[in-house]
């Protein structure tokens, strides 16, 4: 579900049409709806109101900070993954204690920055790290909260093996048959509180049944936990809630809700989860402007102005984004938003950018609306894992970013330049070539 529409044939984001956009800040463009985002934290919200949830949205989804400062302002805490964001969400003025931090190979320096700045739950996926942050938070004189996180060997055969996270033979938490050990040995940390369980199964997950599959293993371990003497008070479920890229192929928040609700309920655990996809995906579309149109083989190419560098996900997972033309030649002719929509007396293009690889496609095999250069391609659904994935390769300035209020829109985000490329290599060279200040290091 979002706010993208067709009003008389042109797109619209809201209240704004995506073409008066371009024509200010030019493409490729990320454009945000800003009541999508809030439409799908509340829809989370409701549908698990009654675990009173803490809602942590997932950075690493979309992290720009007048996005997280939106969500904070809706009630959102936040999910992290590195010290850069920690250090988004502070700059946000986001409540640390409302920070819950995962990630396998968390550096000293990482752990010590949380640590001070008192993040509310370190999400620990092994026993190093677990003796690691007992350690530092113990230089620091300070006691930090911790959760396991679990392997629960659950697996949803539709996510793409390179998102899933909760089979055994991947590098994330620890597996439940080393669980009881690990609290048997940690469980007494003067430092390190051990008393709550992190699961994270991976990412889209299209169903609530492995959430139930991997819940019912952890309420299982919890039994056997408290028998050995230890409570878990909390319980952070993860994300991994599915967004539309066909539309209405997700289930809603609700259909979640339905099953994991009653497993939790009334156990008076304090319940975390860890949403990025279902809030920013659908919240996003990338805009992009066709360059040329060309055959090669039995094939016809639509170069557009975005590339990989922008959209990574078809290149790294196979990923199907819905592509449309941003303005309808046939205001009545509105498409379906399937990935196998074709467009009556279409064209079957690949659409592709400029960058020097041959997965650099953006869509294959689409039977669009004939399209000319110049014309608006609006990439769909890419409001999460978008930005934050594109790249400076081939030296690529970084897109522009926008926020749309209703009727009102804002940059949030400019264009990178040329300047921006380069601004932070070594100064000597910038010296030579166009008289930047010198610096002391030896030639
Ligand atoms: N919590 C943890 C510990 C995570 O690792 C992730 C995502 C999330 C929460 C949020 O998951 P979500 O609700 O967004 O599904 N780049 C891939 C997705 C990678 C997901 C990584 N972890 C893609 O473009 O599909």
């Amino acid at each position: 579900m979002d706010f993208f529409s067709y009003r008389n044939g042109q797109l619209f984001c809201e209240d704004v049409s995506v073409a008066d956009i371009a024509a200010e800040v030019g493409t490729p463009v990320y454009i945000y709806s800003s009541a999508t985002l809030l439409h799908h934290y509340r829809a989370l919200a409701e549908s698990f109101a009654e675990l009173s949830p803490m809602i942590c949205f997932s950075i690493k989804s979309l992290a720009n900070l007048q996005i997280l400062k939106l969500l904070a302002e809706a009630g959102s805490g936040f999910d992290v993954v590195s010290g850069g964001e920690v250090a988004r969400a502070r700059a946000i003025g986001a409540d640390c204690a409302r920070i819950v931090y995962a990630g396998v190979g968390k550096t000293d320096k990482e752990i010590r920055e949380a640590i001070a700045a008192g993040i509310g739950l370190f999400n620990v996926e092994s026993e190093a790290e677990f003796e690691n942050i007992s350690r530092l938070a113990g230089e620091a004189g300070k006691a930090v909260r911790c959760a396991l996180r679990l392997n629960p060997d659950v697996y949803d055969p539709r996510t793409h093996t390179y998102t899933a996270t909760g089979k055994k033979e991947t590098k994330f938490g620890v597996d439940i048959e080393r669980a009881v050990a690990f609290f048997g040995a940690y469980g007494h940390d003067d430092h390190a509180r051990l008393d709550a369980i992190h699961l994270h199964i991976g990412s889209p997950i299209y169903s609530a049944q492995p959430y139930v599959e991997a819940i019912t293993k952890t309420l299982d371990l919890m039994g056997r936990l408290a028998g050995e003497g230890f409570t878990v008070r909390t319980l952070d479920i993860g994300g991994g809630f599915a967004a539309d890229y066909d539309a209405g192929a997700s289930p809603l928040a609700s259909e979640y809700a339905k099953e994991i609700v009653p497993l939790l309920r009334g156990r008076g655990l304090e319940v975390i989860l860890e949403p990025g996809r279902q809030i920013a995906a659908n919240a996003g579309l990338l805009l992009t402007q066709v360059q040329y149109v060309k055959a090669g083989g039995q094939k016809s190419f639509l170069i557009v102005d975005a590339a990989m560098t922008d959209l990574i996900r078809p290149a790294m997972y196979g990923s199907e984004h819905f592509v449309w033309p941003a303005r309808l030649s046939d205001p009545s002719a509105e498409p379906q938003r399937r990935i196998d929509f074709a467009a009556p007396a279409g064209q079957k293009v690949d659409v592709v950018g400029g960058v020097c690889e041959s997965t650099d496609f953006l869509a294959q095999d689409r039977t669009l609306p004939v399209m000319g250069r110049g014309d608006l391609l609006a990439v769909f659904s890419a409001g999460a894992y978008g930005f934050v994935m594109s790249s400076q390769y081939n030296s690529r300035p970084r897109a522009a970013e926008i926020l749309v209020e209703g009727a009102k829109w804002r940059v949030i985000r400019p264009r990178e330049t040329y300047e921006d490329l380069f601004a932070t290599e070594v100064p000597s060279l910038l010296t030579k070539a166009i008289g930047f200040p010198a610096d002391n290091s030896k030639d």
